[in-house]
């Protein structure tokens, strides 16, 4: 079972930035993290940072192609405007868990909308970087299950 995790803006900067919000975990350690996660449950994960919307649409697009059977997807800020990538999670009707590591309903009100979560086969939502493994085993079992 091959899952993608994708992290979206500013996630490469995980460790440095706001670590009163984000905590002190780099990306390489969290995506280490999921993947040990999910090659516990028997899963092979490829994890996947960037910066830009439409490269994002892009991977989610070649996941679709590439046999991809779920994705664990972290957002950033596009969660909250990305008619974009919602649209790809739609087109290509991949399962997807979305994750936020801080807790987006106690902060701002702009952090209060995805526009993922509607179509999201699960959230975790304010566990810190905890989540991304939480993300990986709901997936697997969610899949698992058919
Ligand atoms: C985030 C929450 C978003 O509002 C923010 O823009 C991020 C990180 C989180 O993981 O808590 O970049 O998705």
């Amino acid at each position: 079972m091959k899952l993608l995790l994708i992290n979206g803006p500013n996630l490469n900067l995980l460790g440095l930035r706001e670590p009163a919000t984000y905590g002190h975990a780099t990306l390489a350690e969290v995506e280490r993290a999921a993947a040990a996660e999910a090659a516990r449950m028997g899963a092979e994960l490829a994890p996947w940072q960037s910066n830009h919307e439409g490269a994002i649409v892009e991977r989610i697009h070649a996941a679709h192609t590439e046999g991809v059977a779920g994705i664990v997807i972290n957002a950033g800020a596009y969660t909250h405007t990305s008619i974009a990538i919602r649209d790809a999670l739609a087109a290509t009707a991949l399962p997807f868990v979305e994750v936020h590591i801080s807790n987006v309903h106690a902060r701002e009100p702009f952090r209060h909308r995805s526009y993922l979560s509607a179509m999201a086969a699960g959230i975790v939502v304010g566990f810190g970087v905890d989540g991304y493994r939480l993300a990986v085993q709901g997936l697997v079992r969610r899949l698992s299950a058919g």
